[in-house]
Formats: structure tokens, sequence, C-alpha cells
């Protein structure tokens, strides 16, 4: 089988990395990168890291508005695809590179398989919202992390292809936690185990928002221990913008450091008192690594992680963040609702299974 698979956001490089390895065991690949996150910090390093092998192609697509961006991508891949001729083409998650990725194969009528089908925050202002849903409507093989998304699927009519395979990240981190020296990294960042949080926030409902953000900032000053806070390259331009750069340069309580890398992430996460963010994927990275979690959303895709008390909607209401920092719970139950970390076999198998069979 030869599989064109596509990445371009930061988390599908994580995504991504468990994947490859099981994927190129039997099969042919051809990587494609977007180029939608370019940053060093945002791309390289976690190619560099989590061995993940370069991208045959990269589009170099970058910023732009979200319809001259999805556009731009979707007109390079059709020509790539023409040229490559796979017999599917992969795409991860929810962001613009998996919508054009999804739309150009879908209409040179090469399957699609989408690795994270199935989630659904049900709020239609997020961007990723419309990705996804449009994605799991176009696809062939929809691989669900959790039982609950491949019941939403069903909801939704869509019930052919669905696949519960586990979630892949949990795959890639249980491989890399083994091999993380978080002594060092703790050590590099002053920070003592359990002794503080750790904050990441860039979902553009947050990040655009100037009084979003000025809260979450004040909330962050007023928590009970320092808060590394890693800035999305979109929340520091906003930052900045928004004159709010100063008061955290200024903040004796609030370290803010660029994005950290995902061994990084990994360690620090492990070692904090909590997270605080709005991320999908580092809820589920808290949950796995039995970190206790506070989401700057009204709404999550992850409600097992709500469920099983791991983590507290809060949206940005200052006071909301503070009180929710201040009564964290670790609870007992830890079930394995995001599979066996053996996810991304199971996911190579579910494709072969369709596109192999006659
Ligand atoms: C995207 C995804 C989101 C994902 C997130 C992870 C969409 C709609 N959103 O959001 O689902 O969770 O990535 O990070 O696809 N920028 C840089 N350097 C980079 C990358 C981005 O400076 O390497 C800046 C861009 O110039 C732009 C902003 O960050 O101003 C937003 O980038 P974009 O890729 O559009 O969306 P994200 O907010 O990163």
């Amino acid at each position: 089988m030869r599989v064109v698979s596509i990445v371009g956001a930061r988390p599908q490089f994580i995504k991504a990395a468990p994947v490859c390895r099981a994927l190129r065991k039997r099969h042919e690949e051809v990587l494609v990168h977007s180029g939608q996150h370019y940053d060093y910090g945002m791309s390289d390093v976690f190619f560099e890291e989590l061995d993940i092998p370069a991208p045959d192609f990269n589009l170099g697509v970058g910023s732009g508005g979200h319809g001259r961006q999805t556009g731009e991508m979707m007109g390079m891949l059709e020509e790539l695809l023409l040229e490559q001729r796979p017999d599917a083409v992969l795409v991860y998650g929810d962001t613009n590179t998996t919508l054009a990725g999804g739309l150009a194969a879908v209409k040179l009528d090469v399957p699609v398989v989408h690795v994270e089908a199935g989630l659904r925050s049900f709020d239609r202002s997020m961007p990723e919202e419309i990705n996804r849903v449009v994605v799991d409507h176009v696809s062939s093989v929809l691989l669900c992390p959790t039982r609950v998304a491949a019941d939403t699927l069903a909801r939704e009519g869509v019930v052919e292809g669905v696949e519960v395979v586990g979630d892949v990240m949990l795959d890639a981190v249980r491989f890399f936690a083994e091999r993380i020296d978080a002594e060092e990294v703790l050590t590099r960042f002053g920070l003592e185990s359990g002794g503080f949080y750790l904050a990441t926030l860039h979902r553009a409902a947050n990040s655009d928002d100037p009084e979003r953000l000025a809260a979450v900032l004040r909330a962050f000053e007023r928590l009970d221990a320092p808060v590394l806070f890693a800035v999305h390259p979109r929340t520091a331009k906003n930052l900045e913008r928004h004159g709010l750069d100063g008061d955290l340069d200024a903040s004796e309580r609030v370290i803010a450091v660029p994005p950290v890398s995902y061994t990084e992430t990994v360690a620090l996460l492990g070692e904090a008192k909590a997270l605080l963010t709005d991320s999908g994927g580092m809820q589920k990275e808290a949950y796995f690594l039995r970190v206790p979690c506070v989401t700057l959303r009204e709404e999550t895709e992850w409600v097992e992680t709500v469920e099983l008390g791991w983590n507290r909607l809060v949206g940005t209401d200052e006071q909301a963040i503070v009180d929710a920092a201040g009564d964290l719970a670790v609870r007992d139950a830890h079930p394995d609702v995001y599979g066996d970390g053996h996810a991304a076999e199971a996911a190579v198998a579910a494709v072969e299974r369709p596109l192999t069979d006659g």
C-alpha cells in the first residue's frame, strides 16, 4: 500500500511519530508537511526529537486567512496527489491542514483515512470543529480514539469504516516518558517537582480576545505556585498587540517562555502540580500522566477526562480559574479510556482491512 500522510501543525507531528513508525514497517509512506507551522520551535524540533522521517515534500504554505491558507494547500495537494497516485491519504486531527488534505483527496476519489475521528466540542464557532466535522464526513476510514467518538459519529449517520483504535498520543507519551530526564528539564527551568503549574493558551477565541487574555493572566498572578507559561506564537503576537507583554515580563509569578519541545512538555507536565490550558491534546496528556487539568474553555472534546474528575472546565473567568486551581483532585480512578498505548499498530491494521480487501 502507498499512503500519502499529510501533517502541518504541531499536534500532528506528535500524532504522526508513532503512526509513521508502525506504517513504514509494512507500507510505503510519502510524508507531506503543509508548512502551516514553520518556526523551529513549532515544527523542526518535533521532527528531530520524535525521530519523524523528514518530509518528502514541504508545501511552505505559512500563515494566512483560513480560506486562503486552506485553499492554497488544496491546490498544491491536488497536484501532488495526481503525481503520487496513493492508495490512501492519511490526515490527523482538526487543523486547516487536515481539511485541505481531506478535501483534496476525496475530490480525486482517493480514500481518506482520518486519525482522531469523531471528536466534537459542539461549538461551531471553533475553526477546528468545522474542520473535523467536514473531514469525518468525507473519510472512508475513521479511526476513533474512544468509544464516545464512535458513538458521536453514529449519531451523525457515519457508521461505515469506523474503528475504535485508541489514542495515538498515548503511544507517544508512553514511548517518550521512559526516555526523558525530567530532573534535568526541571533544573534547566529552575522548577521543583510538584511546585509549579504548567500553562499554555492558543485557541483563537482566547488568544485573539484581549479581555480574556488579560483575565487569564490576572488569574495566573493569583495562583499559589509559579506558572510556567509556554507561549504559542499566535498568543505572543496578541500579547504584544494588546500591550500585555510588559505585565508578563514584569511578573514574579509567571515565567513566560517560548514554546517548549515535546520531551520538555512531557517532562514538565509529569512534574507539574496541574496543567492550565485551552489545548485539546494537552488535556489528554495530563490525564495520561495523572496530572489534574484546569481547562480554559467552556467545553471539551475529551469529555472522559471531565467525567472521571481529572479535568475541570472553567473558561476564562479569573475567579473560576483561581478557585479550580485551589481545589485540585488527584483521583484513584484512572481507567484506560484512551486504549492501551498501541493505537498506532491498531490504526495501521484498520487501514489495511478495507484498502487491501478486494
Ligand atoms: C493551529 C490549529 C489548531 C492547533 C494548533 C496547535 C487550525 C485552524 N488551528 O492553530 O487546531 O491546535 O495549530 O498549535 O488549523 N505562527 C507562527 N509560527 C508558526 C506557526 C504559527 O508565528 O510556526 C503564527 C501565525 O503567523 C499565525 C498564528 O501563529 O499568526 C496562528 O497560526 P495557525 O497555524 O493559523 O493556527 P494556530 O493558532 O497555530
